[in-house]
């Protein structure tokens, strides 16, 4: 049986088996507003950098689905269906609500610490939002385990770590009002692994005073 689990600008998921295994289906489709040349360009492109970033993660100890398989042809990836698994927005969203900030504070150290993981392996992820890490129960803790990688890059650039930070907590703090607190706990987790820690931090602090100056000129 194959279900829609969601359907978004660029594509469709469903939920399927795939060698009896349970298995996410992630398509992109045609844009029609888009030249056909290169529109195929980017879709390949995506579909490509998602794989090659999925597998390499794994290297890096970072959770993420397994590739199954890819079908160049449909654009469409085959991948481990993360069972037991709760979006990390909904996650937020909901503790937030039962006020149960401090499993919320380990978590967000814990998503810090991931994307420490996958900047020391010089991957920027390109689309950090809430909506992209789910959240995995352990017998005494959670995980996180990040998807949606068809907007990553591999690049050593601080400005381009920067700015995926920058990326996130602009995500964060729209999506989870109040929650500064929790996106602190974020870059203490990363703070806590990330290499070049120190740069990336003033480099942050850059790009934040260049969205405010530009959203102040308009
Ligand atoms: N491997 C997976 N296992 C379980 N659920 C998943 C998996 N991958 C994605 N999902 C679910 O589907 C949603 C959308 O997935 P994803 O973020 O990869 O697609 P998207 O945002 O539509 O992609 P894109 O931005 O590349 O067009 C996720 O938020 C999550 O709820
Ligand atoms: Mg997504």
């Amino acid at each position: 049986m194959t279900t829609l689990v969601s359907q978004g600008a660029e594509g469709r998921l469903f939920e399927t088996t795939f060698l009896g295994r349970p298995c996410l289906m992630k398509e992109r489709f045609k844009k029609s507003y888009r030249h056909p040349v290169l529109d195929e360009k980017l879709t390949n492109k995506r579909l490509s950098q998602e794989c090659r970033m999925l597998s390499k993660c794994r290297s890096l100890g970072i959770r993420t689905p397994t590739v199954y398989y890819v079908n160049n042809k449909t654009n469409t990836i085959y991948m481990e269906y993360m069972k037991q698994t709760v979006v990390f927005k909904d996650f937020v969203d909901e503790h937030v609500a039962k006020g149960e900030r401090r499993v919320l504070a380990d978590l967000c150290f814990n998503v810090g610490y991931t994307i420490a993981l996958l900047h020391n392996g010089d991957i920027v992820h390109g689309d950090l939002t809430s909506s992209n890490v789910l959240v995995m129960k352990r017998i005494d803790k959670y995980d996180c385990v990040l998807i949606d990688f068809g907007l990553s890059t591999n690049s050593s650039l601080v400005e381009d770590k920067g700015v995926d930070l920058y990326v996130l907590e602009k995500a964060f703090l729209s999506t989870h009002p109040n929650s500064q607190d929790l996106f602190d706990k974020i870059l203490a987790g990363y703070c806590s692994a990330a290499h070049s820690q120190k740069v990336v931090m003033s480099k942050l602090s850059e790009i934040r005073l260049r969205g405010r100056k530009r959203s102040m000129v308009g």
